[in-house]
């Protein structure tokens, strides 16, 4: 399938005769996102699918981001393209494990990512994204206990922000991010003195760039640890020329439309995620044709959920 203008005339027309909205994540590749309705971060795309009227929404993303449709809006149809795009980081704990962690820590307050499963959610207080973590884990009493839970890199970054002693952080990574490492970033920057970083912070070399900036390697105010949403909104911003981006290379795509006059340059360009490029042109016609794939989530699984999510949505505002 080619992705030119019939078969972008086929999905606009399958999409209004489903009722379907289009959502795509910032991680999707170009021709996905300038298709979507609506293309954006975790916490914003989570927003729409909650308030939007279609009575379909086809979730362009990850699966556990579908799930997290379909636990805030009961009786929409959900459906993905390709129900396979998983998230190595959502598979970095289950609910057992979960569980078990939660009963040595009696009282704790757990605090999930939204990259997990739904079962993982239904174990959890407050779910949050990278774009409101801070303000979720600030939201909770400094004196109570925290389980902060998948990401390491992303746990790392929030007790650094809020300088919480009483975080216990999972040890959970995404593949793709903590891959992209500080001995790289070290050296792009080296080679361009002059660009912002822009660093996701699921990503490995989130430390190392605060270690440069505080060795006075790159100065301190153009290093900037922002969610995808987060970076979209600094771009519009810079008054840099040249931009480092440490993320999924997907990512480029919405930074090079936001501001046409920067140069953003991936930090390591191989960092692209093999389950976001699931969502193949084909796979979205195939999904919009046939109302595959569709996404369900187990109604008591959900019910539990869903009080976490809904504190997510609204954190942040
Ligand atoms: P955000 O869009 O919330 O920054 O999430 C990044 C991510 O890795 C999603 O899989
Ligand atoms: Fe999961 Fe990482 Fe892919 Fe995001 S980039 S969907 S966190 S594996």
């Amino acid at each position: 399938v080619v992705p030119d203008e019939a078969w972008r005339e086929e999905v606009r027309r399958l999409a209004r005769e489903r009722d379907a909205v289009l959502l795509a994540h910032n991680y999707q590749i170009p021709e996905i996102q300038d298709i979507a309705d609506f293309t954006g971060d975790s916490l914003a795309l989570s927003r729409i699918a909650a308030t939007s009227d279609a009575s379909t929404i086809v979730f362009c993303g990850v699966h556990f981001m579908a799930e997290t449709a379909k636990i805030l809006s009961p009786d929409k149809t959900v459906l993905i393209p390709d129900a396979r795009a998983g998230c190595s980081l959502a598979d970095s704990i289950d609910a057992d494990q979960l569980r078990a962690w939660k009963a040595e820590h009696p009282g704790a307050v757990v605090v999930s990512y939204v990259n997990t499963t739904a079962e993982v959610k239904a174990e959890t207080d407050i779910c949050c994204t990278s774009s409101n973590a801070v303000e979720v884990v600030q939201s909770i009493p400094a004196d109570q206990e925290v389980l902060f839970l998948p990401d390491m890199f992303l746990g790392a970054h929030v007790r650094r922000v809020t300088g919480r002693e009483n975080l216990h952080i999972w040890a959970g990574e995404c593949h793709v991010h903590a891959g992209i490492n500080g001995a790289e970033l070290a050296e792009r920057a080296a080679e361009n003195p002059d660009a912002d970083l822009f660093i996701h912070p699921e990503c490995g070399c989130a430390t190392s760039a605060l270690y440069l900036a505080g060795a006075g390697a790159v100065p301190a105010d153009r290093v900037k640890i922002l969610s995808t949403g987060g970076m979209l909104d600094e771009a519009r911003e810079t008054k840099s020329r040249s931009v480092l981006v440490a993320t999924e290379i997907g990512m480029l795509h919405q930074l090079r439309k936001a501001a046409p006059g920067v140069d953003f340059r991936a930090v390591n360009e191989r960092a692209s995620c093999r389950y976001m490029k699931m969502i193949t042109p084909a796979a979205l016609l195939r999904c919009l044709r046939d109302g595959a794939d569709e996404v369900h989530v187990d109604p008591a699984i959900a019910a539990r959920a869903r009080g976490a999510v809904q504190r997510m949505v609204e954190i942040g505002q």
